[in-house]
């Protein structure tokens, strides 16, 4: 049986999905944006802003990234340790759970300019009968997915194989706490798929 053919527009990951959701989270008129993990820079390339920054601590993500666009500066380093400056937005996209938790959450932090905004779309690990339920609509939703990306030829697994992967990610407790610590009045919610999402507007002085 010849399988469907979908527009690259519906084609889907687990990422991809909250993708759309992160970019609406951007100013329109975004100055100076800075994608931290930004892998194959799928997120970076989507994003439209006066300049475009995205850091991966992998040289080979950063040398695939770098093909597909010029109009994002692409740097291969660890956030922890290369000057970046600061920027008026942040992003992370699935990479804060690569990162020590209250360290890398609180250089996402310094890397957000006085007034700008910090977006996280990131993993949580399952630890509490909440989490579990939410399972109940997670599995069959991700089945679904995967029958649907099976019929369309699209590949299962949602990880280009060259991709670095990190296999545990901190309790969502965890997080809320962090947060709550490190950016204060960041708004974290649970979300499908085993993702939650922080944003957080930085106050004028920080
Ligand atoms: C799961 S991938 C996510 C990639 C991309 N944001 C996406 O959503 O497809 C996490 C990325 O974070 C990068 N990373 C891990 N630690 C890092 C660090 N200290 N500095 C910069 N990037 C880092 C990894 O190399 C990896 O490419």
């Amino acid at each position: 049986m010849g399988k469907l053919q979908l527009p690259e527009r519906l084609r889907w990951d687990h990422n991809a999905w909250y993708r759309r959701w992160l970019l609406r989270q951007l100013p329109s008129e975004a100055g100076t944006v800075l994608d931290v993990g930004c892998g194959l820079g799928e997120l970076a390339r989507s994003i439209r802003a006066g300049s475009v920054t995205a850091i991966d601590a992998s040289e080979r993500m950063i040398e695939r990234a770098a093909t597909t666009s010029s109009s994002v500066r692409w740097v291969h380093g660890d956030v922890f340790t290369r000057e970046l400056g600061r920027f008026d937005v942040v992003t992370s996209e699935a990479s804060l759970h690569h990162l020590p938790l209250r360290e890398g959450l609180t250089r996402l932090k310094e890397l957000t300019k006085p007034g700008g905004r910090l977006v996280v779309v990131g993993l949580y690990r399952l630890a509490t009968p909440a989490d579990v339920a939410m399972e109940l609509v997670t599995l069959p939703a991700n089945a679904l997915v995967g029958l649907v990306k099976w019929l369309t030829g699209q590949r299962t697994g949602s990880h280009d194989p060259e991709m670095p992967v990190v296999w545990t990610a901190p309790a969502l407790a965890e997080i809320r706490a962090a947060a709550s610590e490190i950016t204060p009045g960041a708004r974290v919610r649970r979300r499908l798929f085993w993702r939650y999402t922080l944003v957080w507007d930085a106050p004028e002085v920080h």
